[in-house]
């Protein structure tokens, strides 16, 4: 019987876990959005952001969850007359893909296999047409827990293809996995706060360049609640357009904190540990389901080469110990499941888990 009230721990890819004292930064007394004490929330939470994501341009906080950014990062800075490349690896940068569709912009498709990545030369011979004004990139792929090789994509779009703008899922890499906006070149990068955040949802964070907001300038059509030029003109008054998610700035305001305070490297070496133990484990007993070389750091897809009744495996866990761990995503539900090892999940909470599925399994 599932009861909301004592839910289970999550080892889903997102929401993840939250702890205790991260929850109470959400009971905090609330503030007047346009008073003083939220500008110095604001203020405080944008600069520690600018030094996480390695940036000096600008930091937009999105009270949406990250989808409401697939669709301001098309509306913003691809024209409607322009085309955008897509590169699809998974469900959700295919569901990006569906996005800017539906902005009315024209898309082309770069699509591989699931399970394997998007490669620089695969940009590069898409892109030496010379037609598309921004390609789309999704850093982590939560669907088959495969990272792209983004540094050397972007070092190659620097060198090659400096006016096309980058527009960056980073939903469920950003923060666990290592990235450094300004040095990458990214025009805009983008996560929701319930994956390696590890806050719950409701909110979403942004890095936009300088010149992506020059450019959105005159692309017509932005609408009014993802609107880079009126988060701007707010951003420069340390505000936002609309009364924002202030409990979920207070909660990211505190896990800012305490990643800058761990260091960001040593953040990543600690998501890089977790991915290495989970798929340790996942090869001895089953394969990992994307190329190895791409694993990520922030979850493991395991392919169910066993077998094993994933739904009963994780019922059974839940009703034992109330912890889940996910299902495959879409089409890969009971070939995969998925483990996640980002924000504050541990890496003893992650051996008891696998224990218990060593439990089940036999
Ligand atoms: C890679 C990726 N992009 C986008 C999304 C959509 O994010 P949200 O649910 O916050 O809109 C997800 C959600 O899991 C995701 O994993």
């Amino acid at each position: 019987m599932t009861d909301w009230k004592n839910p289970p721990r999550l080892f889903i890819p997102g929401p993840v876990k939250v702890n205790d004292d991260v929850l109470q930064q959400l009971a905090r007394p609330t503030l007047g959005h346009r008073l003083g004490e939220y500008t110095q929330l604001h203020s405080e939470t944008v600069t520690m952001l600018k030094k996480i994501l390695f940036t000096e341009q600008n930091i937009f906080l999105f009270t949406s969850s990250a989808s409401g950014i697939w669709e301001a990062a098309i509306r913003n800075c691809v024209g409607p007359d322009e085309t955008v490349l897509c590169t699809m690896c998974g469900a959700f940068s295919d569901k990006w893909a569906g996005v800017a569709r539906s902005c009315g912009r024209d898309v082309e498709e770069l699509k591989v296999e699931w399970g394997q990545a998007t490669l620089p030369e695969m940009i590069d011979e898409k892109l030496a047409s010379g037609k598309y004004a921004a390609v789309t990139i999704v850093h982590n792929e939560t669907s088959t827990g495969l990272t792209n090789p983004v540094a050397e994509i972007s070092e190659m779009l620097r060198e090659k293809y400096p006016d096309v703008l980058v527009l960056v899922d980073s939903v469920s890499g950003m923060v666990g996995l290592p990235s450094r906006f300004d040095d990458y070149g990214w025009d805009v990068a983008f996560a929701s706060v319930q994956k390696a955040f590890a806050i719950p949802p409701g909110l979403a964070v942004a890095a936009v360049s300088d010149r992506a907001l020059e450019k959105s300038k005159a692309v017509p059509g932005r609408g009014y609640y993802f609107d880079f030029q009126a988060f701007a003109k707010s951003a420069a008054k340390n505000q936002t357009v609309t009364t924002p998610a202030i409990p979920h700035i207070m909660a990211l305001n505190y896990q800012c904190e305490r990643l800058l305070s761990e260091g960001m490297e040593n953040v990543w070496d600690r998501h890089r540990k977790m991915g290495e133990f989970v798929r340790a484990w996942a090869k001895e007993r089953f394969a990992l389901f994307c190329d190895e070389k791409y694993a990520s750091n922030t979850l493991t897809a395991v392919k169910n080469t066993r077998g094993i009744n994933v739904g009963e495996t994780i019922n059974a866990i839940q009703e034992k110990h109330n912890t889940v761990f996910g299902n495959g995503y879409g089409k890969l539900k009971e070939e995969t499941f998925r483990i996640a090892h980002m924000g504050d999940i541990t890496l003893d909470e992650l051996k008891e888990l696998l224990g218990w599925i060593d439990e089940e399994i036999g």
